[in-house]
């Protein structure tokens, strides 16, 4: 089989590489002649825990291309995945600009029966939207080339996207006719030999999967955020609740770890694009109007416990923080709960050095060297009056404690992921604030 992949984002290089995996040829196409430059000579946009040398085995195999040109590759092609990027409009809703360009290309210049297929996320509606656009197309240079539009929504996480797209929970497909489903199967077949189901049904219904699941993930995430809060209050410990709960298999045990907020390039989107369908469709989702207020708040949750600390005063504090990213395994900023709490800090006019194992670029890259960047965790710490731990990435989890009292000033921590054990911060001597549990305090001998 032979496959086409416009766009060399996030999805479409990880769904491109998967795909060329099984054996079927793929070109992935961008407008971008840099990007694709730097991709035939197997240098990746993006950090992605083992997609680089899936890239160059699939390339050296003669499986995997890279091209500027959408033209020359539709007509050997079974089906296009459009996967370019869906950014949100000043209003929340997904500008959906670069898919209907492609739409336009794809209806230019087929020739044969193939399947359009939708990966990006796009708002339902989008793939009847790109169904009209080749029609019209069509219709142009009267043609009457049979095609089919598809649903494919991804379900990747970034820093496990790889894993995700060869061993899928499910995969889920919006088709409207046999032939399209026919040539969906065939593709995904190899995907699907252990049991990952593969659930076809009806394109707005393919489309909203993706939202809604998205929306439940990041309404599982604030509701625990808030209770965590509440657990402050009320004195209990959201470790045990979440344990409790999640014990319940119609809860279930993931996604429900209180942090400093949902981040990343699909939570913060996707909720709001939600919440913008549901208010022109006269239909206002309220709970996920209140998951994007908890999540905007909890993105405070660090300074708010350090100004209490501090009593309202952070000026020339020497803060340090652990972590940049908006999660572990990536070098992604996007939305990422390090920016609101630094753009904070800085506001107390506190001075900032943070450090991060691979986010340090691009940080740099969306902040500048308005904060200071750390060689590795412990440099960050020299003389710092308080460290704090934003992303949760392993190496953060069994530090060298004796090490990092003898470096800052302080021993106080305020951890946004409650990576440590309040009795072992307690024996250590530490003072350390952490989301949903007991505050402990450094024992002063008298
Ligand atoms: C998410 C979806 O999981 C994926 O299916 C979709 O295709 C794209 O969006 P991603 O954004 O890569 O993936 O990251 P994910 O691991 O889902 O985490 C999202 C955010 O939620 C992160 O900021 C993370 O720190 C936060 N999170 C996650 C929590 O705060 N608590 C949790 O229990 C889980």
């Amino acid at each position: 089989m032979n496959i086409t992949i416009v766009g060399t984002g996030y999805v479409g290089l990880v769904s491109g590489t998967c795909f060329a995996e099984t054996g079927i040829t793929v070109t992935c196409v961008d407008v971008d002649q840099t990007k694709i430059d730097n991709l035939n000579k197997g240098i990746i946009p993006i950090y992605e825990p083992g997609l680089e040398p899936m890239v160059k085995r699939n390339m050296e195999k003669g499986r995997l291309f890279f091209s500027n040109n959408l033209k020359d590759n539709i007509s050997g092609a079974d089906a296009v995945f459009i996967a370019v990027g869906t950014p949100p409009d000043e209003d929340g809703s997904a500008d959906l600009r670069y898919v209907i360009e492609v739409a336009k290309e794809i209806g230019r210049y087929i020739d044969h029966y193939l399947v359009i297929v939708t990966k990006s996320t796009v708002p339902i509606g989008t793939a009847k939207r790109v169904k009209a656009t080749i029609k019209e197309e069509l219709d142009n240079r009267n043609s009457d080339i049979q095609f089919d539009v598809a649903s494919n929504p991804e379900f990747l996480k970034e820093g496990a996207a790889i894993d995700d797209f060869l061993k899928p929970d499910r995969v889920v497909i919006g088709t409207e006719s046999e032939r399209a489903q026919a040539v969906m199967t065939k593709l995904y077949k190899p995907f699907l030999m252990n049991n990952h189901p593969v659930i076809f049904m009806d394109i707005p219904s393919a489309e909203m999967t993706k939202y809604a699941a998205n929306s439940m993930l990041a309404t599982k995430i604030s509701f625990m955020n808030d209770i965590a809060n509440l657990c402050e209050i009320v004195g209990a410990d959201v470790n045990n609740v979440r344990r409790g709960i999640g014990s319940d298999s119609r809860i279930g045990n993931k996604f429900i770890y209180p942090g400093t907020g949902y981040g990343g390039s699909c939570f913060p989107k996707d909720v709001q694009a939600l919440i913008k369908t549901a208010e022109q469709k006269g239909h206002p989702l309220e709970i996920l109007k209140s998951v994007e207020l908890v999540n905007n708040r909890q993105k405070s949750v660090l300074y708010k416990k350090m100004m209490a600390h501090f009593d309202g005063n952070l000026k020339g504090k020497k803060i340090a923080i652990w972590g940049l990213s908006f999660k572990p395994n990536t070098d992604d900023m996007r939305e990422a709960p390090s920016l609101v709490l630094i753009s904070k800090l800085l506001n107390e006019g506190a001075e900032v050095t943070a450090y991060d194992p691979v986010a340090t670029k691009e940080c740099q890259r969306k902040i500048g060297d308005t904060i200071g960047y750390a060689k590795d965790q412990y440099e960050a710490l020299i003389d710092a009056d308080a460290l704090l731990i934003v992303t949760e990435w392993s190496e953060f989890r069994l530090p060298n404690f004796k090490v990092m009292e003898k470096l800052m000033k302080e021993n106080l921590i305020f951890d946004g992921r409650n990576i440590y054990d309040l009795h072992e911060m307690k024996e250590l001597g530490y003072t350390y604030y952490s989301i949903g549990r007991e505050i402990i305090k450094k024992e002063t001998i008298e």
